[in-house]
């Protein structure tokens, strides 16, 4: 099963990241049935980053962050998008065969233009990037949180439209893989934990830094010998995500029975997220000292992802009658 998704470089990585999705991607690449594909989306990220040198140090950061989080280059293919110019070349070709009506009903296109972003062309055709990004390398199964899943059903559409235009199986129709419906994680204020909202723990940020933000979650004025709400606690709710099945009935005493203060359960989930990102934490500091190591990682995907992507590319030439058979 070929697997492929990609992150866009927008920002830095936090904890509903990785429950949300970074895990499972690790989890995938453990199965040797499946052959993975994971690429930093940066020509996505241009369409909202407007700064060159902020946007190549994101997509260093995304890839670097990866790595320390598992993904493991031996396993997986990983690359960066801009480094395939290919896939800017067969958005094209799909582009013509892409109705506009269908783009215009995209969720996410219309969701940004009624927050008052003025869009511009590379924000409306993004739908059709993403496409080229998953039918370049025949992936099999997208996995991607539900905010996706209208993307995919634009990308099966257009896949089914070139092939009918130029006949045969030409791209692969995708089938989909909608990440397991993991639990929403809550940031510091209790809304869902996004980078839009800064409300985020961040992954890899310093520890002080890290302790302030566990300190600085939103909780309620119940007393110390008092038993703590649980539902709508984002407290609770992000102890439960760190803290292992075995020992939940032990911690989560620590709201039903009264005597914790929440600075004290604060404290046990700053050591919960030290212990569980301790090693990654460990390993993407040295990856900050070698860069070299990250852009060879790189470079070395792209490598690998363009011998498939190379003979789609021929395939979808030939058939379009672009350059000499
Ligand atoms: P953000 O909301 O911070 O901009 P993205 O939209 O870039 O995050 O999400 C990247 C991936 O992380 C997606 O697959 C998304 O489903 C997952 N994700 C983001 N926030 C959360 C969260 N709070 N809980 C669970 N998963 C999340
Ligand atoms: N659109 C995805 C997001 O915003 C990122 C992305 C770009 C992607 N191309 C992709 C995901 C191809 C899966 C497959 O999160």
């Amino acid at each position: 099963m070929r697997i492929l998704s990609g992150v866009q470089p927008t920002g830095k990585l936090h904890i509903g990241n990785y429950f949300g999705a970074i895990r499972q991607f690790v989890e995938l690449q453990r199965d040797a049935g499946n052959d993975c594909y994971y690429f930093v989306a940066d020509l996505h990220a241009i369409t909202t980053i407007k700064d060159g040198n902020e946007l190549r140090a994101n997509a260093f950061m995304v890839a670097a962050d990866f790595i320390a989080l598992g993904l493991d280059p031996a396993r997986s293919v990983l690359y960066r998008q801009s480094d395939v110019p290919e896939v800017t070349e067969l958005a094209w070709m799909l582009s013509t065969v892409t109705p506009m009506g269908l783009l215009q009903r995209g969720h996410s296109y219309k969701d940004k233009v009624a927050r008052g972003i003025t869009p511009n062309h590379g924000l409306f055709a993004y739908p059709v990037l993403m496409a080229a990004d998953i039918l370049i390398v025949r992936a099999d199964r997208v996995p991607v949180g539900k905010d996706q899943k209208q993307h995919l059903e634009m990308t099966r559409d257009m896949a089914a439209a070139f092939n009918q235009t130029y006949g045969g199986e030409l791209l692969r129709v995708p089938g989909e893989l909608i990440l397991p419906d993991v639990a929403v994680v809550p940031g510091v204020d209790g809304q869902k934990m996004s980078k839009s909202y800064g409300n985020t723990l961040e992954i890899f940020g310093p520890e002080g830094e890290l302790k302030k933000r566990v300190m600085s979650i939103v909780t309620d004025s119940t007393p110390v010998a008092e038993p703590k709400p649980t539902r709508g606690n984002a407290l609770y709710a992000l102890l439960k995500v760190f803290t292992p099945a075995g020992e939940w009935n032990e911690t989560k005493r620590m709201f039903t029975e009264g005597g914790s203060g929440y600075g004290d359960i604060k404290k046990r989930l700053f050591a919960r997220i030290l212990e569980t990102f301790g090693e990654a934490r460990a390993r993407r500091e040295q990856l900050e000292r070698d860069h070299g190591y990250v852009e060879n990682v790189l470079r070395d995907g792209a490598g690998r992802a363009r011998e498939v992507i190379s003979r789609v590319m021929a395939d979808c030439r030939k058939a379009c009658g672009l350059g000499w058979v």
